[in-house]
């Protein structure tokens, strides 16, 4: 009796200990890549338990770990996308900034694994829900000054004349190593607490924007499918959602519509000191397809879709906003402009106007730049319903009814 249960004993003891070493090969293996990060933590405590009974804790903390994680793993877990290297030998590849370089050696890259997802924002598979308005706001981890206050203001979610308004921001990471993965886990607790964030493994950077738009018409294309229209920003925009609602409130979003502050001409930056500097080797035409500033653009769910089609054509440019232009080019669609979209800055009509006067923002769709705090005031002013303006606002013209193709 004794020897069998000592046999056992040791039986057990030997299987549990194979079965740590597994785990152990098989989480070094995936040390390489950096994801996910609840395993990283775990690895450190593996090596450091000596006796069997902590590592037997370990072993089934870590069991119940990797099956929650199998799923994920499967799903989520693209390999990681390797640099182009052969980039290097292009003719005056030398010659570019490090951050030119850099886009030059990742622009082929367009799966990243999902950090923070929202798998029901929309209702979910089963139970879809109308979303008439997706507001889709591109922000960065760093910004949790700028979201918070969109959460107060604009970008609360709520029904408006029986429409349906939701929220996501936008994002990737920031930062490398400890101080990467301590701003992932602000990100998290935010995320859990307001269910807004959808957050995927790449470098936050001005040019990595076109990835982040494809990214999430990609997560739309899976999770969202039904929006019917979406509000493309900034986080640092003044929006009138409800003007938004009154304006494209009769129509179903099947149908083509992509309207802003519209760019009929532009060329591409040839300067390299430019902020928007896109050498011949990135752009070679001389002009850029008309689209609407980026600051922030209203599109319908069906646009949406057609984007993230043609965008698997069309090689990434690091300005996301001409980006959109280009798919919506090749597909023979056109941007319109909208006079109450401003993204280019002020539009004062005189300059004897305060310029906080919420007067001028009632009408318009979207204004362009803001700091949370002016946020913050002029909403309440905008929404305050004694507001009395004692001027006409002609000059900011009414929203017109959707003009669709
Ligand atoms: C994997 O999925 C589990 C449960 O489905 C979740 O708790 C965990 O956060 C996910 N991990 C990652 C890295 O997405
Ligand atoms: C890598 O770069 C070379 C040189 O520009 C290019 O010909 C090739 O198509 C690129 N490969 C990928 C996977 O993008
Ligand atoms: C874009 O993100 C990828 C993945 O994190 C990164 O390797 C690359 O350097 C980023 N590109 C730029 C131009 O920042
Ligand atoms: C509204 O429509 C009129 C006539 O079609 C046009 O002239 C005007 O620019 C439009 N306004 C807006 C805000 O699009």
């Amino acid at each position: 009796m004794f020897r069998i249960s000592r046999i056992t004993d040791i039986c057990v003891t030997t299987l549990l200990l194979l079965g740590a070493l597994l785990v152990l090969v098989y989480f070094n293996e995936s040390q390489t890549d950096s994801y996910p990060e609840s395993i990283h933590s775990y690895h450190g405590k593996v090596e450091h338990s000596e006796d069997h009974k902590a590592s037997h804790t370990v072993f089934s903390l870590l069991r119940g770990r990797l099956k929650s994680q199998m799923g994920n793993l499967s799903q989520n877990l693209p390999l990681r996308c390797e640099r182009n290297t052969t980039m290097a030998n292009v003719y005056g590849f030398d010659s570019f900034s490090p951050m030119i370089q850099d886009f030059l050696y990742y622009r082929h890259c367009r799966s990243f694994p999902i950090i923070l997802d929202l798998p029901n924002k929309c209702g979910g598979v089963d139970e879809p829900e109308d979303i008439f308005l997706l507001l889709v706001i591109k922000s960065s981890p760093n910004n949790y000054e700028r979201r918070e206050v969109l959460r107060k203001t604009w970008a609360k979610e709520r029904s408006y004349k029986g429409k349906m308004i939701r929220r996501v921001f936008i994002i990737g990471t920031d930062g490398t190593g400890l101080e990467k993965e301590q701003l992932n886990n602000l990100v998290r607790l935010e995320h859990k607490h307001y269910n807004d964030i959808l957050q995927w493994d790449f470098k936050d950077s001005f040019y990595n924007l076109t990835l982040k738009q494809i990214l999430f018409l990609e997560w739309m294309g899976r999770r969202c499918l039904q929006a019917r229209f979406l509000l493309n920003g900034d986080d640092d925009v003044f929006a009138q959602t409800d003007n938004m609602i009154e304006y494209l409130q009769d129509n179903d979003g099947s149908k083509h519509l992509f309207t802003g502050n519209l760019i009929k001409i532009a060329f591409p930056k040839r300067d390299p000191s430019s902020k928007y500097f896109v050498p011949l080797l990135i752009y070679e035409k001389d002009v850029y397809p008309p689209y609407c500033g980026g600051g922030g653009f209203l599109l319908s769910g069906y646009t949406a879709l057609v984007i993230y089609k043609m965008s698997a054509l069309i090689q990434i440019l690091p300005i996301d906003d001409v980006y959109m232009g280009m798919c919506l080019a090749a597909m023979k669609l056109k941007p319109d402009p909208h006079m109450g979209v401003k993204t280019l800055g002020w539009y004062i009509p005189s300059k004897k106007i305060d310029k906080y006067d919420p007067c001028h923002l009632k009408d318009l769709l979207l204004l362009h730049k803001f700091s949370p705090r002016d946020i913050y005031f002029l909403w309440n002013e905008v929404q305050n319903p004694n507001l009395q303006c004692s001027y006409k606002t002609s000059t900011i013209v009414k929203p017109n009814k959707t003009q669709t193709v």
